[in-house]
């Protein structure tokens, strides 16, 4: 069946425009003005409403194993909070445990993303590394659609890569074409503070914002820069927090280097604040890693948007309930870590990027979605509203209201971090392969409707738009 979507606005990371679109088989077919409905042809009308590419989270943790239990988000549920938040695709993260097989790691997620209900890709992280780990990681870029490798910093009693693999791997994607990703925190510097915080008896979440200093950061930031240098490697900064890493990146590409970067929409929402709430059942909810920083430190980062600098917004949807969370209420180090934002993260660039007037509204497309799908290889399938295109569509109202309750939300868990804040702009419906998966705030998207992306490898990225 035809669908044709009309009378919106239709904004991409370039230009906005008033068009037409009519879509078939899952695929935008024309985008144009006046276009006729056909005989037997749905039609939607987009009066007042923006039409934009479906949103790319590029960092989500969906029903991830850690130690003994796992995220509450999984990828059917998770999946629906994406869609009623406008996200199409989300980008996910293979963990393997050391020494576990890459190929089994990966086929392990594969299998829990069956039910997924929007769009999934996967980065592999790079836990260890040998001989036999190189093939297959060889293998998961050449046959399984995996252009994109993370490596830890930090986490060292589980996944951080051994410091001196780090260059060998940056130098195994290059080899490949693919793209590093590094979660950089110095590991040294946040066990050294954590020990001196928790010998004085400073066991409050405190202390988590307290042992990871934007210096941490920074350095990790920088090395890690300094390492894809040598290798000559494309570089991806996952949840940069602070204007120290922000410093190292803005110095790398002013210098000619590919270095990328992403930060969250927590991270441009939050203060460091939150840590210190007298109830350390409520300050544990917000620990995450690197931690929510000072106003400062949020401007420079909606500084660094504006500069493009900084290409994407992530959620990093790592979702832990109270109990667990209550694990570590007498010593901050024992609290998992991670942070929800999936269902929420368009709505918070929208009303802090775009009506408060840091951004516009095709800058908006441009860090939602278009520079993710450039970057990690989608584009221009996604990311962007054009004829061949897929029909993954959010017809956006950019004056609808959405207050956040855990009491309402989609997520699997039983407290929200932005609980009573309400955001500015709202999808008013979801289109997700050319099929209506939210509209009239109900999902209808089914087990299963969402599609594996997989992400061919490739020499070079293109341009990127602020
Ligand atoms: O604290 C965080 N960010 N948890 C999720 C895993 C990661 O580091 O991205
Ligand atoms: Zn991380
Ligand atoms: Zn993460
Ligand atoms: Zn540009």
């Amino acid at each position: 069946m035809k669908t044709l979507i009309k009378n919106g606005m239709v904004v991409n990371a370039d230009e906005s425009r008033r068009a037409d679109l009519m879509i078939q088989d899952g695929t935008i077919l024309t985008v144009g003005t006046d276009l006729n409905p056909e005989q037997g042809c749905r039609v939607i009308d987009a009066q007042g409403l923006l039409v934009m590419p479906g949103g790319i989270d590029p960092h989500t943790h969906l029903e991830m194993p850690v130690g003994d239990i796992r995220t509450a988000d999984g990828f059917e549920n998770g999946g629906r909070a994406a869609l009623s938040g406008g996200t199409t695709t989300i980008i996910d993260f293979v963990n393997p445990k050391r020494s576990q097989s890459y190929l089994e790691a990966f086929d392990q997620w594969k299998e829990r993303a069956a039910n997924a209900t929007c769009n999934y890709s996967f980065h592999v992280t790079v836990t260890w590394l040998d001989e036999k780990a190189e093939q297959e990681i060889r293998l998961l870029a050449k046959d399984h659609g995996v252009n994109s490798f993370k490596h830890f910093t930090t986490y060292r009693d589980t996944i951080m890569l051994d410091p001196d693999k780090l260059l060998r791997s940056f130098s195994l994607a290059r080899e490949l074409g693919c793209l590093c990703t590094v979660h950089a925190e110095n590991d040294e510097i946040i066990r050294y503070l954590q020990h001196k915080l928790l010998a004085k008896k400073i066991t409050h979440p405190k202390g988590h914002v307290l042992s990871r200093p934007p210096i941490a950061e920074g350095e990790a930031t920088n090395r890690a820069i300094a390492l894809a240098k040598v290798a000559g490697v494309p570089l991806y900064i996952v949840h940069m927090s602070c204007a120290e890493a922000l410093r190292a990146v803005i110095t790398a590409r002013e210098s000619g280097q590919e270095v990328y970067a992403e930060s969250l929409c927590g991270h441009l929402l939050l203060d460091e604040s939150v840590y210190y709430h007298k109830d350390p059942e409520v300050a544990a909810r917000y620990v995450m890693s690197p931690p929510y920083r000072s106003a400062e430190h949020r401007d420079a980062l909606w500084d660094g948007f504006k500069a493009g600098h900084i290409q994407t917004t992530g959620s990093d949807n790592c979702t832990f309930t109270q109990a667990e969370r209550n694990r570590g209420l007498h010593d901050f180090t024992k609290i998992p870590n991670g942070s929800p934002g999936l269902e929420d993260r368009m709505r918070i660039i929208w009303s802090e990027g775009v009506v408060s007037g840091r951004l516009t509204q095709e800058e908006f497309v441009a860090v939602t979605s278009t520079n993710a799908a450039k970057i990690f290889n989608i584009y221009p399938n996604k990311g962007v509203i054009t004829p061949g295109a897929d029909a993954d569509i959010v017809l956006w109202d950019p004056e609808a209201q959405h207050t956040v309750s855990a009491a309402t939300h989609m997520q699997a868990i039983d407290y929200s971090i932005f609980e009573g804040m309400t955001f500015t702009g709202s999808p008013h419906t979801t289109i997700l392969g050319g099929e209506v998966v939210f509209a009239a705030g109900q999902v209808t998207a089914l087990a299963g409707q969402g599609k594996y992306i997989a992400r061919p490898a490739r020499q070079r990225i293109p341009h990127c738009h602020s």
